[in-house]
């Protein structure tokens, strides 16, 4: 564990004893410095990290907490620090600030958006809503606050389906409106027998009669996790039947369903990262953003993940240590939400945080 109290030799020698294996040392010792500075800075302004998955894994370990939507956002309602650096993107802080209206919330990039949070618009809800009166609206995480300002709930793809079931039970409805993920609707749909339709705006004025559906979705995609493939997986499967070693294939839910399918397992990342260590003799296929891989073997150095390196998040892969650092010298680059949708938006997260 990194502590302000700690040397810069310290420093490098602990993150040489975690990365050592993966990395090479003179990349550690470089980082060294900029890691006790952020660490002297955390204390002076009495600031918290929190760091999703994703992060590279020197960002990894400066966080404070680490862990999924949902774990950060629970983290982000319980701090009691002034300030909070949200080491992920940029819907993650705006929902740690929604959550906090009165502390100062920091993205360190200015570049960390989402193709999810950027494939929706609040006047594209309130259409729907339009199209579809008296249908409650469940928005997943990776959203805007003024998507959220439009939901009656949140969900992560850590509840989704239990935030579905409770959302259809609460207001006493048969469907349910689920944005923006194509894909993740379409695995709540397929785990709990529902079907899904997807309508367009051309749609007019509403599905044709007598059509059967209980989930409404919309078109946006994680730009990561749409480009993993059933190939991907019979390439790995084939090459693990050879040699007869086990082999288990760990999908995101923002995979597409056909993935999903094919999949061993489907989890939010830390509830992947929990069942990997479940399995500590078979090699893990991880169809997830790359840096979650590396952060697992920092912790768990017998681990055998193959990872698919080629496909990276272009947006948490802005975020780092240096970043992380300029963040806090200069109080940098502070997240804030108008109150009015700030107001709304908190309804919709505190719903998903008391659903669990
Ligand atoms: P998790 O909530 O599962 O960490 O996912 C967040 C995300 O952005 C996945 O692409
Ligand atoms: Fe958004 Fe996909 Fe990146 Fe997650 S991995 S932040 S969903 S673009």
């Amino acid at each position: 564990m990194l502590t302000a109290e700690m040397s810069e030799d310290q420093i490098f020698a602990e993150l040489l004893n975690r990365h050592g294996s993966h990395t090479p040392a003179v990349e550690l010792k470089i980082k060294a410095p900029t890691v006790k500075e952020i660490l002297r800075l955390k204390q002076e302004r009495n600031a918290v990290i929190l760091g999703h998955n994703y992060m590279e894994p020197v960002v990894y370990d400066v966080a404070d907490y680490q862990g999924d939507s949902l774990e950060l956002s629970r983290r982000a309602a319980q701090t009691t620090a002034d300030m909070i650096v949200f080491c992920g993107v940029k819907f993650m802080a705006e929902t740690a600030k929604v959550l906090n209206p009165d502390k100062t919330v920091l993205v360190p990039s200015q570049k960390a958006g989402c193709s999810l949070a950027a494939g929706i618009t609040a006047q594209d809800v309130r259409d729907l809503r339009e199209q579809f009166p008296d249908v409650p609206v469940v928005t997943y995480i990776n959203t805007y606050a003024d998507v959220k300002a439009e939901s009656d709930v949140c969900c992560t793809s850590g509840n989704a389906t239990k935030v579905v079931e409770w959302t259809m039970s609460q207001f006493g409805t048969e469907k349910v409106i689920f944005l923006p993920d194509e894909y993740l609707a379409g695995n709540v749909a397929r785990e709990t027998g529902r079907r899904i339709i997807y309508p367009t705006k051309r749609m007019s004025p509403n599905p044709q009669p007598g059509l059967d559906y209980q989930m409404i979705g919309w078109h946006a995609r994680c730009e990561v996790h749409e480009k993993f493939t059933v190939h991907d997986i019979h390439r790995v499967r084939e090459e693990y039947a050879k040699t007869g070693e086990e082999v288990l294939i760990f999908a995101h839910p923002e995979c597409s369903p056909e993935v999903i399918a094919e999949s061993d397992y489907s989890a939010s990342t830390s509830i992947m990262i929990a069942e990997v260590k479940k399995h500590p003799h078979a090699a893990i296929l991880l169809l997830t953003e790359c840096s979650m891989g590396d952060n697992i073997i920092a912790s768990n150095p017998d681990a055998n993940i193959i990872r698919m390196c080629s496909i990276r998040c272009p947006h948490m892969n802005t975020i780092t240590v240096e970043n992380t650092r300029d963040a806090l010298l200069n109080v940098q680059y502070q997240v804030d939400v108008p109150e009015d949708i700030r107001i709304r938006a908190a309804l919709a997260v505190q719903r998903m945080i008391a659903i669990g």
